[in-house]
């Protein structure tokens, strides 16, 4: 979804915006654009149009120099995708210019009520916080106006500012909507992703949300909403460029497939000190004292979800319900006594688990969030966080998040266990198997002989069904190929009408005790012309099987299994060339509900 970034210091304000904007290309956008100092005309510029970010740089080549700008890519939510709607956006007489991520839920009353006379140029909910700003500045000075502003809206902001009168500074204002500032020797990053900010700051500091912050080339002054002066308290950024690059990748995808030992190996690291684990007892004493564990996610994550169920329940006999967020959110279900929340999500970010998460809280019940972004929203705001230890994940299909949640998952569920296994050494095999798995390159040629058909279906029972589910969404998210995961027992009752000469069935078979009922499914599909490829555990293959996959312990098997699937995905795109790190229409945080 939307991006924002903004810089001052001494180096090209361009080049530092363009960049992280570019690296911020993959949470999704229809436009793009940017405002930076002419000093020769002695005013901002703003150069804007629906499109990517490479059109945006094109436009700015003979930009002046400017060590002061803002940028934003914008996926649109109110108003058509066109330049008129795309960011920044000006206040009437142009002194006030800003990007903004979020929505104001109350733009329509507050210009009735504020700004009735004021001509507007776009279609926005944000351009009412630009008039509203100016509006105010006739009667108080800049600070005091874009506070009196932000008191004023209801939704969601992350929001820059540039005046006109004062283009030595950046204004920023956070809430809800994620920003952080970065500092380094060149100067200071203001954007809506750490990632942003990678290369260009030595330290971060994510903001609270009501704070405001007011930088100048050398010097930042952060406040609450009130006015009153906060001590900003910076972190060191441990990540590198490497960390964000594709490097001798074709596509981050394909890169964050083969990511996926190395990350299960580091959270076994990181989870461990010698045999002892590290998860903090308390989560643990607070499950024990619940008498059922709701799971709440979104897309890939509420798949992980679901194997995160069987996991607590058949390690540590702990009731589970999994569910939609987004459907939580709005139409809670009888809960249990003493329930038990665990919000997961690669981002931490998505708008549809916040929701549940205040729902959550003014119940008063705990919560923990499972998630790869440390400063996220989801793991501030909940009682505890465990940390995926993923990476930077920037293809919008999830791959190496999913195969982490379950590790984790798996990590909580075993230390409620009774554990007469050793989790470390049983997802350290799963690496292997994974490894192993990736040196063979047979995918590649399997996906283009199968996926010729517009549609396809993968079935599996148990888990392999879970990861069906999942598989789908990633088939379908990125080849756009209409997809359904299905439970193999259940595709007779109706949806096997849709089989046809060719239809493209994928078997996902790993537990031995019924194999042979996802077999037999099988052959009723092929006796009806489906196509078939058939992944399989070593410990299950029969002859002919199309691949195999070295085998892992019975309750981590969705960890390997769901490999071979997210290649047919990458296959499937790449065959049919398409844009496949950013999916059409998809984001990959999705900050709106
Ligand atoms: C978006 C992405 C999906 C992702 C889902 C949940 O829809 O396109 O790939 O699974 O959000 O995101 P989260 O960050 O909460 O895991």
């Amino acid at each position: 979804m939307c991006g924002i970034v903004g810089y001052i210091g001494n180096k090209q304000a361009k080049d530092v915006i363009l960049d992280g904007l570019k690296r911020l290309e993959y949470r999704g956008y229809d436009s793009a654009g940017i405002s930076l100092f002419n000093m020769r005309q002695q005013i901002f510029d703003v150069y804007k149009d629906q499109g990517r970010v490479d059109k945006l740089a094109k436009s700015v080549l003979k930009s002046p120099r400017s060590n002061i700008g803002i940028g934003h890519t914008r996926w649109a939510t109110h108003g058509k995708v066109n330049k008129e709607n795309a960011h920044p956006h000006y206040s009437h007489s142009r002194r006030f210019i800003l990007v903004h991520n979020g929505v104001i839920e109350n733009y329509k009353q507050l210009k009735e009520q504020y700004l009735s006379g004021v001509t507007f140029l776009s279609e926005t909910d944000t351009e009412v916080i630009a008039q509203l700003i100016e509006t105010f500045s006739n009667t108080l000075n800049i600070e005091n106006a874009i506070l009196t502003t932000l008191r004023l809206l209801r939704g969601s902001y992350a929001l820059l500012i540039l005046d006109q009168q004062n283009p030595d500074l950046v204004y920023a204002a956070k809430y809800k909507s994620p920003l952080l500032v970065g500092r380094g020797k060149e100067g200071i990053t203001v954007a809506s992703d750490l990632m942003a900010l990678i290369g260009y700051s030595e330290e971060y500091l994510p903001l609270d949300d009501k704070t405001f912050v007011v930088a100048s080339r050398d010097n930042l002054k952060l406040f609450d909403i009130n006015h009153k002066s906060l001590v900003p308290n910076f972190t060191k950024i441990d990540m590198t460029n490497g960390d964000v690059e594709r490097g001798e990748y074709a596509h981050f995808m394909i890169k964050e497939i083969h990511e996926q030992p190395s990350v299960i190996r580091r959270i076994v690291t990181n989870y461990f000190d010698k045999d002892q684990s590290l998860i903090n007892n308390q989560i643990l004493k607070d499950i024990k004292g619940s008498d059922r564990i709701y799971i709440l996610a979104a897309g890939t994550s509420m798949h992980a979800g679901l194997i995160g169920k069987n996991l607590f329940e058949k390690l540590a006999s702990i009731p589970v319900e999994v569910h939609i967020a987004s459907e939580f959110a709005y139409q809670q279900p009888l809960l249990s006594e003493k329930p038990f929340f665990i919000l997961v999500s690669q981002s931490g970010e998505t708008a549809d688990l916040r929701a549940c998460l205040v729902n959550i809280k003014d119940q008063n019940y705990k919560v923990l969030t499972i998630t790869n972004v440390a400063t996220s929203t989801l793991a501030r705001e909940a009682n505890y966080f465990l940390e995926l230890y993923a990476g930077p994940e920037i293809a919008v299909a999830s791959t190496k998040a999913y195969v982490a949640q379950i590790a984790i998952l798996a990590l909580v569920a075993y230390e409620l266990s009774k554990k007469t296994f050793s989790i470390r050494e049983e997802l350290t095999k799963v690496a292997l198997s994974i490894e192993k798995f990736l040196s063979d390159e047979n995918m590649r040629y399997l996906t283009r002989n199968l996926l010729t058909h517009r549609n396809c279906f993968f079935i599996g029972r148990g888990l392999d069904y879970y990861v069906g589910l999942e598989a789908a969404l990633k088939l379908k998210e990125i080849s756009y190929i209409q997809t359904e995961g299905f439970a193999a027992g259940e595709l007779k009752h109706g949806t096997i009408a849709l089989i046809e000469e060719g239809t493209p069935v994928i078997a996902m078979i790993s537990n031995p005790r019924i194999s042979h009922n996802t077999r037999s499914n099988l052959n009723e599909v092929l006796a009806r012309g489906a196509r078939a490829i058939r992944i399989v555990m070593s410990n299950v293959a029969e002859e002919d099987d199309e691949v195999i996959i070295d085998e892992v312990h019975e309750l981590l098997t969705p960890m390997a299994m769901v490999v071979p699937t997210q290649l047919i995905s990458y296959y499937a795109a790449l065959e049919r060339s398409y844009d496949i790190d950013k999916p059409r229409n998809l984001a990959k945080s999705v900050t709106v509900e």
